[in-house]
């Protein structure tokens, strides 16, 4: 196994000087970019929470990346920096070469509205809307015409296997299907990244595995990136990389091609 990559105290995000990663980064286009990320949760009543000690990554467009990590890690964390809706402490998220710090609430807002979606373990969905509402939301906020806004929300609904269900509620939807619904959300505004918080912790097995490869439909179909904080051990099969987080650090950063080798000694 490579060497871990030394975190939180080097400029840049070294892959760990793998020619196999230098091979893989080669002529990508690098779609976020973390440098030094550092979270610390302070509250009047406790100790300080050093959630995020020092991240240094880079996330390449039209990749399938899996964040692991133990609970309480900071793999939430990490994709609320990345995703704009948390600042981070201390250090830099780039998306598409932009330092998020530096845009004003406008340009964040049209970035969380347009260029990501985002999906949550637990849905997220708006209790009294229907399927296809929920979908077409974001698309409401964009500014776009309801016709169309409901013309391409049935697509996207059909598309990740929910168009029988357009008019049902939330609470009429298994956690699966709520799940698809989310997705379809996710992708109402085209966005070019898709960051996934633990989508499959509520979901059965069987029902996970779906989820997973509807993922990768779309990675696939559509040419986002994905990427996914995650404990399911799914992920890792068809996954491009792997970053493996550990107390707030980089623990490793691994390819597919590697991993299968490592999967059975793997212990999340
Ligand atoms: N809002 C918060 N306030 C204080 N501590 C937090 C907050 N959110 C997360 N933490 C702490 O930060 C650490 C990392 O959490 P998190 O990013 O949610 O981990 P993970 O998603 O890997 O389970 C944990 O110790 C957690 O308790
Ligand atoms: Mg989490």
């Amino acid at each position: 196994m490579s060497e871990p990559v030394p975190a939180g105290d080097h400029g840049t995000w070294d892959p760990q000087g793998n020619p196999k990663h230098a091979a893989y980064a080669q002529g990508r286009h690098c779609i976020v970019r973390a440098r030094d990320v550092k979270k610390i949760y302070k509250a009047e009543t406790s100790q300080p929470v050093h959630a995020l000690r020092g991240v240094d990554m880079e996330i390449y467009r039209g990749e399938y990346l899996a964040i692991m990590g133990p609970s309480g890690s900071g793999k939430s964390t990490f994709f609320n920096a990345i995703g704009g809706l948390d600042r981070p402490t201390s250090g830099q998220v780039y998306i598409d070469e932009v330092d998020i710090a530096q845009l004003d609430a406008a340009e964040l807002a049209w970035l969380r509205c347009r260029k990501v979606g985002y999906i949550f373990q637990s849905y997220n969905l708006i209790p009294v809307m229907t399927a296809i509402e929920n979908v077409m939301l974001p698309m409401t906020f964009a500014g776009t015409h309801a016709d169309e806004a409901r013309t391409k929300a049935a697509g996207l609904c059909e598309l990740v296997g929910i168009g029988h269900r357009l008019d049902n509620k939330p609470s009429e939807l298994s956690g699966g299907q709520q799940q698809r619904v989310a997705i379809a959300r996710a992708l109402a505004n085209d966005p070019a990244i898709i960051l996934a918080d633990e989508p499959t912790a509520n979901l059965d097995s069987k029902t996970g595995l779906e989820i997973i490869h509807l993922l990768l439909d779309l990675k696939k179909k559509k040419g986002v990136t994905v990427i996914s904080a995650t404990h399911d051990k799914e992920m890792l099969a068809i996954s491009d990389r792997v970053l493996w987080i550990k107390d707030g650090r980089v623990d490793r950063v691994e390819l597919r091609t590697d991993l299968h080798i490592e999967t059975g000694s793997i212990g999340i």
